[in-house]
């Protein structure tokens, strides 16, 4: 699996860097490309002669090579990489990451990096338990970063706690796992909706919800890590997608929404519709501004909008999947069962609004998954950025 894989290692200063010269001699062994990018505090733990030769690349650390006065291009190499792993990861470095802040060429490689980055933190255990570290952590796993948790042991300060980095075979067993789950949906087409829709009502104003795009960004992200060839076709929304290759088709209102959707999901081997979609739009939306001064409290006059999810499952293939979402505050079950059957979906899943820690603009959701076959999977509350693999490996299941 790691077999001609683009590696970044970045490594930063703590005791746990004499680890990284096993890591770099697992990878090589498995055939992977490794180049080494180390902090200035990272080579007073482990000298760049050592990296260099193991990984049989020169070692990087600074924006230029002082005697050529030659650039070393951070953009370059996270265009080259497949992956980054920062292993040893301090609270230093987690913190920069966390905030962009791009002072060394480890953290502006990390900002330019467009493959998945893993993170191996390694710190003493109150550096780890201060709820800096854990709020920096939890920035990270919301860009999308994977924690490689650091296990419980006696650390470099003698104290026995959690803070020990990873053991080189198991990040590379990681890797290994990573890059084995890319297959599955190789060559397959797939449509997600995300975000809001706005409907609009006069020129300044829209009927619209709280939806941010974060969990069908997600959704797509984990669906091109997984293969996949991602389109999403999106409302309103801050978010962007992380991965490169998904392409985004913006739309405003629910009509909008559907016009994209039919075109691309006749193409398309599977569609989940994660958009919070307005079931209602203004009838006659106003040309100008309507006005507060000298008038009555306006009545709008509301007409159903389509129903995508319905629509598309209609004209559903044999050879097509469609997956929904419901968002419910009452009856979640079996409301989601209908909606299952309604619909002509495949599988649905199923977020309560009753659950603070998930739905709308939440980091984290919490899902029970239907499928038509009756079956069902229920999950913990998790980062939707994790839980867009568990929705996908169910689907695919
Ligand atoms: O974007 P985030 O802030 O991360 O929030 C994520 C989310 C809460 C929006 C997402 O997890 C979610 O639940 N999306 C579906 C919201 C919704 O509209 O649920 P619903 O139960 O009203 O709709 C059922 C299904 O029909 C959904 O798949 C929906 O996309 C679809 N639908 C609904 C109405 C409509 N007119 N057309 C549709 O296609």
């Amino acid at each position: 699996m790691l077999a001609g894989k683009h590696i970044i290692l970045g490594i930063t200063g703590g005791i746990a860097a004499y680890k990284s010269a096993t890591l770099i001699r697992l990878l090589v062994k498995k055939g992977a490309e490794v180049q080494v990018v180390i902090t200035p505090s990272g080579k007073e733990f482990i000298t760049p002669v050592t990296l260099s030769t193991l990984s049989g690349k020169p070692v990087i650390s600074e924006f230029f090579t002082a005697n050529t006065g030659e650039w070393h291009s951070h953009v370059d190499l996270g265009l080259w990489a497949d992956a980054m792993v920062v292993a040893p990861a301090t609270a230093c470095t987690i913190g920069k990451m966390a905030h962009g802040i791009a002072d060394n060429m480890l953290v502006t490689t990390y900002l330019s990096a467009k493959a998945p980055v893993f993170v191996a933190p390694a710190m003493d255990l109150d550096m780890m338990a201060h709820p800096s570290t854990t709020a920096n952590l939890a920035l990270l796993r919301s860009y999308g970063n994977i924690i490689i948790e650091p296990a419980a042991g006696e650390l470099a300060s003698h104290l026995i706690g959690k803070g020990r980095m990873e053991e080189p075979e198991r990040i590379v067993e990681i890797l290994e796992q990573f890059f084995s789950r890319r297959q599955p949906l190789a060559g397959k087409k797939m449509l997600i909706t995300a975000g809001p829709t706005y409907e609009r009502i006069d020129p300044v104003r829209f009927i619209g919800n709280f939806s941010t795009g974060k969990m069908g960004y997600a959704l797509a992200d984990a669906a091109a890590e997984l293969g996949a060839d991602v389109t999403v076709v999106s409302g309103p929304v801050s978010v962007t997608p992380r991965n490169a290759s998904v392409k985004v088709v913006s739309v405003e209102s629910a009509r909008q929404m559907l016009e994209a959707c039919e075109k691309v999901w006749p193409d398309s081997d599977i569609a989940v519709m994660c958009a919070a979609v307005a079931d209602y739009a203004p009838l006659h939306p106003a040309d100008s501004k309507i006005k507060r001064e000298g008038h009555d409290i306006p009545t709008i006059e509301l007409t159903k909008n389509p129903d995508i999810a319905a629509t598309l499952g209609v004209g559903k293939r044999p050879d097509q999947t469609l997956v929904g979402f419901a968002l419910e505050t009452d009856n979640e079950e079996f409301n989601a069962q209908s909606k299952l059957k309604s619909k002509n979906l495949d599988m649905i899943v199923l977020n309560s609004l009753r659950n603070p820690q998930a739905g709308f603009a939440t980091d984290t959701n919490q899902v029970t998954i239907f499928k038509a076959d009756g079956t069902r999977a229920d999950f913990p509350v998790k980062p939707k950025t994790e839980l867009a693999f568990d929705i996908i490996n169910t689907m695919i299941d």
